[in-house]
């Protein structure tokens, strides 16, 4: 660890693979998805890594296929509110980097909407880029309420984001 990075509080984090019932987890699948139809037809797909600190879930990333072998997705991912902000998404989406390339994956994408600056800017600084967009994604035909709004930004557009596998970004001070 860089010496002049400053403790956190959540140094004793581990992540590993969840083998419990994917159902204890809607809670904090549902702070990174708004719409429950969507939620339903995914909350059990692939595998989820979570953080925990002794017995307790911080957080977790749902990892899942593609259509093109070699490419994983990032499906949904959060970080309990009151842990926010102390390094747990960087280092679920490190860890998930990191098995990805161990089982020869070359790509990993993840999607957000295009409202929420604060997501773009978190898989940014985890070393993703800019893909593509998808206009009008989020709506009451996807199962998404209509008027939702992030920051004053209308809930509409989905962006994809890629980045390879392997190491992600080195630690700063
Ligand atoms: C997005 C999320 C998973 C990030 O997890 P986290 O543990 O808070 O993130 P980290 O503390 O590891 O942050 C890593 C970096 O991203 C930045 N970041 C994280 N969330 C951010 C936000 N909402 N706005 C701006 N920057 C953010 C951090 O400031 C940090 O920046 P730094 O590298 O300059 O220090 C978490 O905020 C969350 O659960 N959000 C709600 C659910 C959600 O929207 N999930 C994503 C769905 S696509």
């Amino acid at each position: 660890m860089n010496p002049q990075r400053r403790p956190t509080g959540y140094e004793d984090v581990s992540i590993e693979l969840y083998t419990g019932p994917r159902s204890e987890l809607r809670r904090l699948f549902e702070l990174a998805e708004d719409s429950p139809t969507e939620l339903d037809s995914y909350l059990y797909s692939g595998r989820v890594l979570v953080a925990r600190s002794g017995q307790v879930v911080l957080g977790h990333l749902q990892l899942v296929e593609t259509d093109r072998p070699g490419r994983l997705e990032i499906k949904n991912m959060a970080v309990r509110g009151t842990v926010q902000g102390h390094g747990v998404g960087a280092r679920l989406v490190r860890a998930a980097l990191e098995r990805a390339a161990a089982e020869s994956a070359d790509e990993m994408v993840v999607a957000t909407a295009a409202a929420d600056v604060g997501n773009l800017r978190f898989y940014q600084r985890q070393g993703f880029r800019f893909r593509s967009v998808e206009r009008d994604a989020f709506g009451p035909a996807t199962g998404y309420p209509a008027g939702l709004e992030i920051d004053g930004i209308a809930l509409r557009d989905r962006v994809w984001l890629d980045r390879t596998t392997g190491p992600a970004r080195a630690e700063r001070a």
